[in-house]
């Protein structure tokens, strides 16, 4: 059985969650489209071929791209290349664009769709847990530049998402546990079920067996897609260009991205994101905000997914100034989410330096991560 989440805005979408839902497209796209280009990565040809199959046999006149794999097609020759398949086909304004495939491909897809004739449809067909709960959901769309990553985009909402579970029987397992550290974080934010639920199933997340997983651990993984869409939508739906409320979706970012950037992008985003949700934490205590133990969870449920909650001592310096230059930050003023509790995030503008210090101290204090951790963070 399927589950529909509305995202709400000037253009409401819905966001599909189940099994089977190629069936689901044809209405996504809406009416008066003709031709439809499938952007895909090459490690997911088969799943893209399959896509363009079943909107032939649907009438439509179907394309087809295959990109290079992960980060390496977010940059603005494949988005040119991609402009130029769609100028051959005569794709016009009423016709449309479906990305099958993680974040990477949900952002550039986004980005084409956004840019060709002012504006194309584009349906996501996510198929990691971090496009599903994250990149997919929210109309962010963008490529890479030699300056940095995602400085060049444009919001353009989709005109629906379908997640289809069955995308991540294949998924590895680190990319699985990479995922889990935004659906934890969208856990600190605003749901606690999101915590119980991965404290009280860490060990299967974490050894993720695809295909051969429980039924039970396939339920509780559908339950967490489908709660860390629903504050997704939430959140997207009542500011979708961030200009209050989504930012607290960047709950461990500011220091994640920083992190990315030290390791050259070597890092999983997941894995930064968790030594930055747990400088997060560590910012709000020492500042009087959050209690001890609500800091002891995120070390807890982070290490018990296998994510790393700590980094090296000798980067502060680095990880500042990259944190300076996030393009987050406004003017001179580094900004955090920090938390007063679990599920009431708050700014916190303008830390005292000997605070931030003082924080980045009882992150990078703890013993070198473990191999388990190195798997995650490098996909070994
Ligand atoms: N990934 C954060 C956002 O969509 O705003």
């Amino acid at each position: 059985m399927s589950v529909r989440v509305t995202v709400n805005g000037d253009a409401p979408y819905d966001v599909v969650i189940g099994r089977h839902l190629l069936g689901e497209l044809p209405g996504m796209l809406g009416t008066g489209v003709r031709r439809v280009l499938v952007m895909h990565p090459a490690s997911l040809s088969a799943t893209g071929e399959a896509v363009r199959e079943d909107l032939v046999a649907q009438g439509y006149e179907a394309f087809v791209v295959e990109l290079p794999d992960a980060e390496e097609q977010k940059t603005a020759q494949v988005a040119a290349f991609c402009w130029q398949v769609l100028g051959q086909a005569d794709f016009t304004r009423s016709d449309a664009i479906v990305s099958v495939g993680g974040g990477a491909t949900t952002d550039l897809a986004g980005f084409v769709a956004a840019t060709w004739l002012r504006g194309l449809r584009v349906v996501h067909m996510p198929t990691t847990l971090l496009a599903m709960v994250d990149a997919a959901v929210g109309g962010k769309t963008g490529i890479n530049t030699a300056e940095g990553k995602n400085l060049v985009g444009a919001f353009h909402p989709p005109a629906g998402v379908l997640c289809d579970l069955a995308a991540l029987e294949s998924l590895d397992r680190w990319d699985l546990v990479a995922g889990m550290a935004e659906v934890v974080k969208t856990g600190f934010i605003a749901d606690e079920r999101i915590l119980e639920l991965v404290e009280a199933h860490a060990d299967d997340l974490r050894g993720w067996k695809g295909p051969d997983a429980t039924d039970e651990t396939w339920a509780v993984l559908a339950e967490l897609v489908e709660r860390s869409v629903r504050v997704k939508a939430r959140v997207v739906g009542e500011d979708l260009t961030e200009q209050g409320l989504r930012e607290i979706l960047n709950y461990g970012h500011t220091l994640g991205h920083a992190i990315e950037l030290t390791e050259r992008y070597q890092w999983r985003h997941g894995a930064a994101v968790a030594v930055g949700m747990v400088f997060a934490a560590e910012l709000a205590r020492l500042g009087g905000k959050l209690d001890d133990a609500v800091v002891d969870r995120h070390r807890e449920i982070l290490t018990s997914l296998g994510l790393p909650t700590s980094y090296r001592g000798d980067r502060w310096d680095k990880l500042l100034g990259a944190m300076r230059r996030d393009k987050k930050t406004r003017g001179d003023l580094l900004r955090f989410v920090v938390l007063d509790d679990v599920a009431r995030p708050t700014r916190l503008e303008g830390p005292d330096p000997t605070l931030l210090a003082a924080a980045y101290a009882e992150v990078s204090k703890e013993p070198p991560t473990g191999n388990a951790e190195v798997k995650v963070q490098l996909g070994l």
